[in-house]
C-alpha cells in the first residue's frame, strides 16, 4: 500500500509531466500557475488511495486523479472571482495576478481539459461510461451549490438544513465522486463503491465546515487564504447560522445588522462578528458537527468488505482532514 506522501509525490510528478508548454501564454500560463501552487492534493491522493485498496497498480487511476484536481482548480479559479478573494494557497489569485477575463477563460479551459483526461482515462468503454456519467452529474451539482452559496449572501432566511444542502453540492459531492472514481477504477464491488461514495460525502461535509471554521479562526500563513473572507462576503456559514440559532433576540439582530452594514470597515466587521461568535461559543458547535460527520463517514468505512490492513492509510487521511489547519 502506498502512503499519502508517496501518492502525493507520484501525483506531483504527473502534474509536472502535464505542464503546458504552448501558446497562447495568456491562456496556459495561469493554468500552470494555479496547478503548480502547493495545494493539499487531497482529492487526487484520495482517488489513488482508494484505487490502491483494490489494485496494487495505481497508474490506471492517474488520469482520473489529474482530471479531478484540474476540475477542482477550475472551480477555485472561478470561485475566487465570485468571492472577490485576493489570496489562494498563500499567493495572488489568478484574477488578481492576471485579470478577470483571463481567469474566466483559463478556468473554462481547465474544465474542458479535465474532461479531455476523463475521455482518455481508459479503453474499457463500460468503465469510461460510468466515470463520465459520475463526473457530469457531479459537475452540475457543484454549479448548483455555487449558485446557492452566492444566493445565500443576500438571503436572510437561510436555515442550517439549506446550508447543509448547499455545502453538499458545492463541496461534498466532488469529494464523494473522488472516492467513488477510485473504487470504480480499482474494480471494487458495487456495495463497496457505494459505501465509499457515502464515506466521501460525509467527509466532504465535514471538510467544508472545517474550511468555514478556518476561514474565521485559522492562521493566514498556513491557511493560505484571507482570514475573515467569509465574514466580509456575508457568507452564510455554519458559524453564522448557528450563532443566529442560539443567540437571544438582541444579539441575533446585532449580528444580522453587522452582516448588512455596508459602511463598516472590513477589519471592524471581522472583529465584531468574531466577537459575537466567541461569546456564543459557536466554534465548539461547529467542531462537534465536524466530529459527528466524521463518525458518520467512519460507519460507511467500517462496512467495507476489505481487510482492515488495507484501510490504514485512508483512515489517516480522514484524521488529517479533521485536524487540519491548512
Ligand atoms: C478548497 O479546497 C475549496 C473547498 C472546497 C473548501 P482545498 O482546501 O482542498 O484547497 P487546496 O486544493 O488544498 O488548495
Ligand atoms: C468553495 O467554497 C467551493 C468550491 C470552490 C466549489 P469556498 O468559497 O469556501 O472555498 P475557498 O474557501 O474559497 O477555498
Ligand atoms: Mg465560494
Ligand atoms: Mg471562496
Ligand atoms: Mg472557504
Amino acid at each position: 500500500m502506498y502512503t499519502f506522501d508517496e501518492l502525493k509525490s507520484i501525483f506531483t510528478d504527473y502534474i509536472k509531466q502535464n505542464h503546458f508548454d504552448k501558446e497562447p501564454w495568456g491562456l496556459y500560463d495561469p493554468v500552470n500557475y494555479l496547478m503548480s501552487l502547493h495545494g493539499k492534493r487531497i482529492r487526487p491522493v484520495a482517488c489513488l488511495m482508494t484505487a490502491n485498496i483494490f489494485e496494487d497498480n495505481v497508474s490506471k487511476a492517474l488520469p482520473i486523479a489529474y482530471s479531478i484536481e484540474m476540475f477542482h482548480n477550475f472551480t477555485l479559479m472561478h470561485d475566487d472571482i465570485m468571492d472577490d478573494a485576493d489570496l489562494r494557497r498563500s499567493n495572488e489569485t489568478v484574477h488578481v495576478k492576471y485579470n478577470v477575463n483571463t481567469a474566466i477563460l483559463s478556468g473554462d479551459l481547465m474544465m474542458i481539459m479535465s474532461y479531455k483526461h476523463l475521455i482518455d482515462c481508459c479503453d474499457d468503454l463500460v468503465l469510461k461510461d460510468k466515470i463520465l456519467k459520475l463526473f457530469t452529474n457531479t459537475a452540475i451539482e457543484v454549479c448548483e451549490g455555487q449558485q446557492y452559496d452566492m444566493d445565500f449572501e443576500t438571503d436572510d432566511n437561510v436555515s442550517i438544513s439549506k446550508y447543509l444542502l448547499m455545502i453538499k453540492l458545492k463541496t461534498a459531492v466532488l469529494v464523494a465522486a473522488t472516492f467513488k472514481a477510485g473504487a470504480i477504477m480499482g474494480g471494487a464491488s458495487d456495495e463497496d463503491t457505494d459505501n465509499l461514495y457515502k464515506y466521501g460525502l460525509n467527509l466532504g461535509l465535514a471538510f467544508q465546515i472545517q474550511d468555514d471554521i478556518l476561514d474565521t479562526y485559522g492562521d493566514q500563513s498556513t491557511f493560505g487564504k484571507k482570514i475573515g473572507g467569509d465574514i466580509i462576503q456575508n457568507k452564510k456559514t455554519y458559524l453564522y447560522l448557528k450563532a443566529l440559532e442560539i443567540a437571544n433576540k438582541d444579539t441575533a439582530n446585532n449580528l444580522r445588522s453587522l452582516y448588512n452594514n455596508n459602511s463598516i470597515s472590513d477589519e471592524d466587521k471581522i472583529r465584531e462578528v468574531k466577537d459575537v461568535f466567541n461569546r456564543l461559543n459557536v466554534k465548539d458547535h461547529a467542531d462537534s458537527l465536524v466530529a459527528e460527520l466524521t463518525e458518520n463517514a467512519m460507519d460507511h468505512f467500517s462496512a467495507l468488505s476489505v481487510p482492515k490492513v488495507k484501510l490504514e492509510e485512508i483512515k489517516k487521511l480522514a484524521e488529517y482532514l479533521l485536524k487540519r489547519s491548512l
